[in-house]
C-alpha cells in the first residue's frame, strides 16, 4: 500500500516544551540565559573549550572566516561537493574559493586530493573541510597536512553532530567548527547554528562582530551593574546572536542528541544492509565504522549502468510517496562560481561522477520499519 513519508521530520516533544515555557514565561525571548546554557553544554558535548551561539552555521562560518583574519584576495580550499554556504561565506570576505574534488561514495577531502591542491597553488593558506552528510573527516591525517604548509582550518560541520572520527568529537580539534541547527540536521533550534573553538582570541572576535561590533552582549547590558546603555562600538559586526526561544528548543534537543543519532544509525543500518547487492547504485562509503556517524544523509548514486536516470528515479520515488532530496549539484557546475572563476567539469571527476547519479534517501529519527522496507521495496521495483 502506499505511503507517505517525507525526506526530512523534525521531533519536538515535552522536553522541548518545557525549555520553551520557561523562556515564553520569563519575557526574556531574546539571547540570554538559554543561549548561555545551550552553549555551555555544546562546548561540553563536543569537548571545546568555547561556543557562540548565532541564528545560523552560514552565520556562524562568517564569524569563523573573518576571525580567522580572511583578506580580499585571499584564497581558500572549499570542497565543490558541498552546500553553497561553505564557499560563499569566502566570498563575504571577498576572497576566492579555490575548488578542490572529494572521495567518492563519501564525499570527504582526502589527504591525497589535499596535498595534489596544495601543490597547484602552494600560496592558499585557509581551507574549509566539509563534514560530508554526518561523516568525520580525517583531521589525524589533514590537520598536520595543514600545520606543514601554514593553512588554517575553517570546519563547515553542519552535517556533523555528533559525530567522532579516530575517538574524538567533530568540534573538538580544528582553528573553528560550525554546526547547523536547521530544522533538518540531528538536533535543530528551527534555524540557528554553532561556533565552536579553542582558541580564546577567535572566541572574543566571533562574540563580539556576532553582535554589531558591541564590546557587551544584550544579557550582559541588562543584568550587569555597568548601566546599560554604556557600551562601546569596536567594529562593524553583524546581528547574528541566537533568541533564547530557539535556544530552548535546542536545549530540549540536546538532551536527545545521541538518541537522534542512534535512530538515523539504525536507519542507515537497514538501507545498507537491504540495498548492498544492488548492482546499478553505490552506497555511502563508511570510513567511521568504530566511531560515531551523525547520519545527517543517506546518498546512495545510481551508476551509468541504471535502467532509470536519477531525475526519473526521483519521479517515481515521489508517485510512491517517498520525499527525497540531492545533495549536492556540484558547486562548480553553478552559474555564480562556474562563470565567475571559468570552472571546469574535468577537474572534478569523483563530483562529477556522483552528480550523474546522485540521490539522498528520507532519514530521520523514528522511521518505523515498514516504512524503511517500503522505501527499499520501491528502490528494487523501480531499479531492477
Ligand atoms: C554543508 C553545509 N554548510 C552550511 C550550511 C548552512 O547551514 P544553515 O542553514 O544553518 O545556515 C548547510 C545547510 O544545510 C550545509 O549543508
Amino acid at each position: 500500500m502506499k505511503q507517505n513519508i517525507p525526506f526530512a521530520k523534525v521531533f519536538i516533544g515535552e522536553n522541548e516544551r518545557k525549555y520553551l515555557n520557561e523562556v515564553l514565561e520569563s519575557g526574556w525571548l531574546t539571547t540570554a540565559g538559554k543561549a548561555l546554557e545551550l552553549e555551555r553544554r555544546f562546548a561540553e558535548a563536543v569537548g571545546a573549550t568555547y561556543a557562540c551561539a548565532v541564528n545560523s552555521c552560514t552565520a556562524a562560518l562568517h564569524l569563523g572566516i573573518e576571525a580567522l583574519g580572511i583578506q580580499p584576495g585571499d584564497k581558500v580550499f572549499v570542497p565543490s561537493m558541498t552546500f553553497t554556504a561553505s564557499a560563499e561565506v569566502i566570498r563575504y570576505m571577498q576572497a576566492d574559493p579555490i575548488f578542490v574534488d572529494t572521495e567518492y561514495r563519501s564525499n570527504l577531502i582526502t589527504p591525497e586530493i589535499l596535498e595534489a591542491a596544495i601543490k597547484k597553488h602552494p600560496d592558499v593558506r585557509f581551507i574549509v573541510i566539509v563534514h560530508f552528510g554526518g561523516q568525520a573527516v580525517d583531521l589525524d591525517q589533514i590537520l598536520p597536512l595543514c600545520k606543514k604548509h601554514n593553512i588554517r582550518v575553517l570546519e563547515d560541520a553542519a552535517h556533523a553532530f555528533p559525530a567522532k572520527r579516530n575517538g574524538k568529537w567533530v568540534g573538538s580539534q580544528g582553528d573553528v567548527s560550525c554546526f547547523s541547527f536547521y530544522a533538518n540536521k540531528t538536533i535543530t533550534t528551527g534555524e540557528g547554528g554553532m561556533l565552536v573553538t579553542n582558541d580564546e582570541q577567535l572566541y572574543k572576535r566571533a562574540k563580539v562582530m556576532r553582535l554589531h561590533g558591541i564590546n557587551r552582549d544584550v544579557w550582559d547590558r541588562f543584568t550587569a551593574k555597568t548601566p546599560s546603555w554604556e557600551y562601546d562600538v569596536v567594529e562593524a559586526g553583524y546581528k547574528y546572536n541566537m533568541p533564547d526561544i530557539n535556544a530552548a528548543i535546542g536545549l530540549g534537543q540536546l538532551e536527545q542528541a545521541e538518541l537522534f543519532r542512534k535512530e538515523r544509525q539504525r536507519a542507515a543500518e537497514y538501507y545498507t544492509e537491504r540495498l548492498s547487492d544492488l548492482n546499478s547504485i553505490d552506497l555511502p562509503l563508511i570510513h567511521v565504522a568504530n566511531d560515531e556517524h551523525a547520519w545527517h544523509l543517506y546518498p546512495i548514486i545510481l551508476k551509468p549502468s541504471a535502467k532509470v536516470s536519477r531525475n526519473a528515479f526521483i519521479e517515481k520515488m515521489s508517485e510512491a510517496g517517498i520525499g527525497t532530496s540531492v545533495h549536492y549539484k556540484p558547486l562548480h557546475q553553478m552559474t555564480y562560481y562556474k562563470e565567475r572563476y571559468h570552472l571546469n567539469s574535468a577537474d572534478y571527476p569523483n563530483a562529477e561522477k556522483t552528480w550523474q547519479g546522485n540521490v539522498s534517501l528520507p532519514i530521520f529519527a523514528f522511521m518505523k520499519e515498514e516504512e524503511l522496507a517500503y522505501i527499499c521495496d520501491t528502490v528494487r521495483a523501480i531499479l531492477e
